[in-house]
């Protein structure tokens, strides 16, 4: 047990051990924060506290967010080895979806408990270390904005998590504790990669985007960490789409466009 409080601030990031997470991992220790890293499987926690440890400090809990007791012993690491938390990551999802017709309850209340009930968790226990000039990031998806194809219960999730962001801003703003999220659209992570090649995935994303690269990890982390940093100090409560301007236009590719001129 360490009662020294860090001079760095502290960030606890869930789901941190791959994909989005690993990268906000990455770019809080480019900043100098310390990281207290929640996820399943210890060998991945273990390799990027190895990558990271010539510069920063990570601790790291090897749990499903799920668990009774996730939220408590990942507050409560944090609380012991550095005295103090500053921001909290709520970033592990479930990659559940399925049309509303094939969602069964097994599937339903994965996705929920995974990516509504664990981000509500952690951020009660978190709000209660927390001081002014903290921070809760949630990961919400442009699905929690639009509806997406084969949504299900994902994009009623993701929509639970922009309402749930609103709530703790409301609430705890005056406080001093902000809450915002970022919405990613597609990113090339282990959640998406089978897709990633697929003709209808392309169709409805990429040529849909009025951008000329796809989405990276990086720019999900550096938005994660602008709004937690102080010079997001003044947005609270806001829902910030990473995606190219795809949920906020009608954009069609020239090939696209010329192909729906031909079909027509
Ligand atoms: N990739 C995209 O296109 C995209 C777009 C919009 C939003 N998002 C959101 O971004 C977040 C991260 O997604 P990603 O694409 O980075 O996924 P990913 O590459 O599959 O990584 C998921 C991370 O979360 C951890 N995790 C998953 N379930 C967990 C659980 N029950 N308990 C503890 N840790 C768990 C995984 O580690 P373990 O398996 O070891 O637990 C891993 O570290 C999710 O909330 C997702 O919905 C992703």
């Amino acid at each position: 047990m360490n009662n020294k409080t860090s001079q760095k601030p502290v960030v606890l990031i869930t789901g941190a051990s791959a994909g989005i997470g690993e990268a906000i991992a990455r770019r809080f220790a480019t900043a100098g924060w310390a990281i207290v890293a929640v996820a399943r499987r210890p060998e991945k926690l273990e390799a990027l506290a190895a990558q990271l440890a010539k510069t920063t400090e990570v601790r790291t809990l090897a749990t499903d967010v799920t668990a009774e007791d996730a939220p408590q012993r990942a507050v409560a690491l944090a609380m012991q080895e550095f005295g103090r938390l500053d921001c909290l990551v709520n970033n592990a999802g479930s990659g559940s979806w399925a049309p509303h017709r094939d969602t069964d309850d097994r599937m339903m209340n994965e996705v929920i408990d995974t990516s509504l009930k664990a981000p509500f968790r952690f951020a009660r226990e978190a709000l209660g270390v927390m001081k002014a000039g903290s921070s809760i990031l949630c990961v919400g998806s442009v699905y929690g904005i639009v509806g997406g194809l084969n949504g299900g219960i994902y994009c009623a999730v993701k929509a639970g998590l922009i309402g749930m962001t609103q709530a703790l801003a409301v609430q705890y703003g005056s406080a001093g504790i902000r809450a915002n999220l970022v919405a990613p659209g597609v990113i090339k992570t282990d959640m998406t990669r089978d897709f990633w090649d697929t003709e209808g995935f392309q169709r409805t994303n990429q040529e849909m985007t009025p951008f000329n690269r796809d989405g990276t990890v990086e720019d999900v982390a550096n938005a994660v960490h602008f709004l937690a940093s102080s010079e997001g100090s003044y947005i609270n409560g806001q829902t910030l789409a990473l995606d190219g301007g795809w949920s906020t236009t009608k954009f069609l590719s020239y090939d696209a466009l010329v192909a729906q001129r031909v079909a027509a």
